[in-house]
């Protein structure tokens, strides 16, 4: 595997031996660097707090550096009309691997023809996040314990969301897998999603009723109301708050099942939630630094 594009590239057999590598890298020595001397360019034309900082610090943990614009939209060339197709020919001079996020579906897939290092999409616009994907089934994985016979609720914006878009396609390689969508009409989950989950066999439903959702699940994937993709400021007023996970909504999820977030949130999780020991989405955020340090790793080293 050179490019890391889409969830589509990822096999049983691959995600479990990766799993085992970012278990590995938890402990990994501080003077081990199996990556020194290797470069690696993050290249960001949307924010991002996690996905830069969580693959910067993988680089810098694996002993490699990292050469970075944390605002490529303003502050690389781009602003001059460079095509993403050239400068992504360029960095490929300058860096052994890109990580790059993009506002355009498709912008990264243009990027892979031209690189002659290996691409890691870190997101573009709605379409796909995959090694967010990774860490978010590497969490399920190390917090309940196994990846099959799991049932999880995707809630908030399943339309823009690209996190739950590519954990949903992950899990098709999980066995027994139910997934319960719980959205506002205007970004319930689209349908190439659910025609490939059917495709593959995976049980999915939707539900209006979050708390109902919660007390079948073993996993609560919340997510936040993606403003920056709405037309209007009241269509996304319209639809902010629908579903928020406070206090009250966590009397109704077993005690052995967690909730997650992609993070950022804004509102949807309440902040008393922070304390529960369920609440998970800081663990895995943590865990993006390992699994990212087990994918370098692998392309690189
Ligand atoms: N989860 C995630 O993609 O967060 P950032 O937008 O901060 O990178």
């Amino acid at each position: 595997m050179k490019h890391i594009l889409a969830v589509d590239q990822f096999e049983r057999p691959w995600l479990e031996s990766l799993f085992t590598e970012a278990d590995r890298m938890r402990d990994l020595p501080r003077d081990a660097e199996p990556l020194r001397g290797k470069i690696l360019a993050t290249i960001f034309y949307e924010p991002s707090s996690r996905t830069r900082l969580s693959f910067e610090s993988a680089m810098m943990r694996l002993g490699g550096n990292v050469i970075s614009t944390e605002n490529a939209s303003e502050f690389s060339s781009a602003i001059k009309g460079e095509t993403v197709e050239d400068t992504m020919r360029m960095v490929s001079g300058y860096a052994d691997a890109i990580a790059i996020r993009h506002f355009e579906e498709g912008a990264i897939a243009r990027a892979v023809t031209v690189s002659d290092v290996p691409i890691l999409n870190a997101g573009d616009g709605p379409g796909e996040h995959p090694t967010q994907a990774l860490l978010d089934l590497y969490t399920i994985h190390h917090e309940i314990g196994r990846i099959d016979d799991i049932h999880i609720a995707m809630v908030g914006d399943l339309k823009y969301g690209r996190t739950v878009r590519s954990l949903s396609l992950l899990l098709r390689q999980t066995n027994n897998c139910h997934i319960t969508f719980v959205a506002p009409n205007a970004v319930r989950m689209r349908d190439d999603i659910k025609d490939a989950l059917d495709a593959a066999g995976v049980h999915w439903q939707e539900e209006s009723d979050l708390h109902a959702a919660m007390e079948n699940a073993d996993v609560v994937y919340q997510t936040r109301i993606q403003k920056e993709r709405f037309d209007s400021e009241s269509d996304y007023e319209a639809v902010k708050g629908t579903y928020v996970i406070d206090a009250e909504a966590m009397t109704h999820l077993p005690a052995h099942a967690i909730v997650m977030h992609p993070l950022p949130r804004v509102d949807e999780i309440a902040t008393e939630v922070d304390t529960d020991p369920r609440a998970a989405y800081f663990r895995q955020a943590r865990n993006g630094v390992f699994v990212r340090m087990a994918l370098l790793n692998q392309l690189l080293g």
